[in-house]
């Protein structure tokens, strides 16, 4: 019976580091900062006014594979657009 319960707990262990590993894993590896920031154009120029969720739903719509603006092949999984794309800083202009 307590034998069971440590073995569990071990377990909780284990799991519990596995997942704090990947998570790091995940963290170190997202890209720099040097990611395209999203053009401040006739195309783009309405986004910035909006959240990201918000902006997220009008990318596709140009950006896909057939589109006037693929993504590069090599592109890292693509949820989240502005997550890695930010806005670029307008100086007061
Ligand atoms: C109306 C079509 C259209 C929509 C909608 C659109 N884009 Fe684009 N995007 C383009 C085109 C065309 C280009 C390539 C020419 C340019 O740089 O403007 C481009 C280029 C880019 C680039 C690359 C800039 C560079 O430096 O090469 C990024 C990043 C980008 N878009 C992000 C986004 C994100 C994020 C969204 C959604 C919020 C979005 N775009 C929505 C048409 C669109
Ligand atoms: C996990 C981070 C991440 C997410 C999320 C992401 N991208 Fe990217 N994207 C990158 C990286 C890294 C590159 C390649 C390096 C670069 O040029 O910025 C790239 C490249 C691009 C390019 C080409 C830029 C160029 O200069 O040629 C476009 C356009 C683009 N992404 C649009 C999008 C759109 C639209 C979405 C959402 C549907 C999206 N990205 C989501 C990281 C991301």
């Amino acid at each position: 019976m307590t034998d069971l319960k440590k073995k569990n707990t071990l377990l909780y262990n284990i799991i519990f580091v596995i997942v704090g590993g990947a998570l790091l894993f995940f963290l170190l590896n997202a890209p720099e900062e040097s990611t395209a920031r999203i053009p401040y154009d006739e195309n783009h120029q309405r986004f910035y006014s909006m959240g990201k969720k918000e902006a997220e739903k009008f990318c596709d719509s140009c950006h896909y594979q057939e589109g006037d603006a693929p993504l590069p092949i090599d592109h890292p999984p693509k949820y989240r657009c502005l997550f890695c794309h930010k806005k670029v800083e307008k100086n007061g202009n």
